[in-house]
């Protein structure tokens, strides 16, 4: 029998980039037919970030309206999970600490798994929390996904970032055990440390997220976890969102089902609405699709979803969630749709610009444009330093 652990995610924010780049501009730009696009990916626009934003913009965004809500006297722990990082050594979560100016007595740590991270560290706050109840963990997924311009990932590309706060009697969704594990060796998707882009092999990636889907169920319900019919929605790993589809009609196939459009659709349909207008947010992606459910589907209270959450390499886990009843009253759609609607549109050659730019790497003085209108903005890199501001 699952059991339910009585602590989970108490409230769940995400913020995005000032601009957006449509599909129809990079299909125009290099000659593809949209349908590829729209229907054969999934993906309509992506998230693209101003020069004064960065990870730890979008993830002091993210959080920032969780702390207005909560206060932070319970918050002992941040994890901040990434595969964007921008310091090899210093968490970008301790900048985000300094920026929603939490107290000194917290510990932060940075998670990387590619884009599973978040997930792990939504385990490790659950234990925290099982051994302290009164604690609170604020969970940070926070990425920029870059791919080669030109290449077949580009169009995958996105950014976001999606705060969660763990805790005791939580209002949104409690999380179960067991989860279903699945760890293999795999060159899909890496990124050397001297690379800005990600490299990947597309095509791998897809078999070995299959493989992960098939791995994390079978582990899943040897532990006894619950039949596929009982869970009200699919939250799935979203690289693009055709993928969600993939990995459903996988799963149906794995467990014997027939495997029709419409069943796919019951199941995975309002997760993806985020996702398919931000684009590839790694570790957030998958927390987006559970953002999108929430806003979009008749009440949960009760039910429970499945969550894939994938990161190349690879590891994933499959893991489900109770809805709590009530939940409706602690969403933020109407935030969550302005993130996404107040995006400045580019074009093709301003979205190039910003795509080739990276910071000299001499140690001197470098402010960055003014771009954003958020609430924090890298405004520069001085003396090898990031230095950020609140608005
Ligand atoms: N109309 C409708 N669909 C079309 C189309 C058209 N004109 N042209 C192509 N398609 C479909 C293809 O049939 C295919 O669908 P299918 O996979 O269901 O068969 C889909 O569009 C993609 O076409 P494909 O030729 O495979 O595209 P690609 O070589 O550009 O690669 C990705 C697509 C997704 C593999 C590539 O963008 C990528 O590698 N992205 C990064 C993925 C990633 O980050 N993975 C790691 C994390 S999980």
């Amino acid at each position: 029998m699952p059991r339910d652990l009585a602590a989970g995610m108490h409230d769940l924010s995400f913020a995005t980039t000032e601009f957006v780049l449509p599909h129809t501009v990079l299909a125009e730009h290099n000659g593809t037919d949209i349908a590829k696009y729209h229907v054969g990916i999934g993906q309509r626009s992506m998230s693209v970030a101003a020069a004064d934003e960065d990870i730890v913009t979008l993830g002091a965004a993210a959080a920032a309206p969780v702390i207005a809500r909560h206060g932070a006297d319970r918050i002992r722990t941040v994890v901040f999970a990434t595969e964007s990082s921008v310091d090899q050594a210093k968490s970008a979560g301790v900048y985000v600490h300094s920026l929603l100016g939490l107290p000194t007595a917290t510990r932060v740590v940075e998670l990387k798994q590619a884009c599973y991270a978040a997930t792990a560290g939504l385990q490790f706050a659950l234990g925290l929390v099982h051994r302290d109840p009164a604690q609170q963990v604020l969970v940070i997924a926070s990425d920029i996904s870059k791919y080669e311009a030109d290449s077949p990932g580009e169009a995958t590309q996105g950014a976001a970032a999606v705060a969660m706060l763990i805790g005791s009697d939580p209002a949104l969704m409690r999380v179960e055990e067991p989860s279903g594990l699945f760890t293999a060796d795999v060159m899909d998707f890496w990124r050397p440390n001297y690379r800005d882009a990600a490299l990947v092999d597309g095509q791998e990636s897809v078999t070995a997220y299959l493989q992960a889907v098939a791995g994390t169920w079978k582990d899943y319900t040897e532990r006894g976890g619950h039949p596929l019919e009982e869970f009200a929605a699919f939250c799935y790993h979203q690289p693009f969102t055709k993928m969600a589809r993939k990995a459903h009609r996988h799963l149906l196939n794995t467990c014997g089902y027939d495997t029709d459009e419409e069943r796919i659709t019951r199941a995975v349909g309002q997760t993806t609405a985020y996702n398919e207008v931000v684009g590839n947010s790694y570790t957030a992606s998958v927390y987006l699709a559970l953002a999108a459910l929430l806003d979009q589907a008749d009440d949960l209270g009760g039910r429970s979803v499945g969550f894939l959450s994938y990161g190349s390499g690879s590891v994933a886990e499959f893991f489900a969630g109770t809805v709590v009843p009530g939940y409706r009253e602690h969403l933020r759609t109407g935030a969550h749709r302005e993130a996404v609607d107040r995006r400045r549109p580019l074009d093709h050659a301003a979205y190039r610009a910003l795509h080739a730019r990276s910071f000299p790497a001499d140690g001197g003085d470098h402010p960055t444009p003014e771009q954003t209108t958020g609430p924090f903005r890298l405004a520069a890199l001085r003396g090898h330093k990031r230095v950020y501001e609140r608005r």
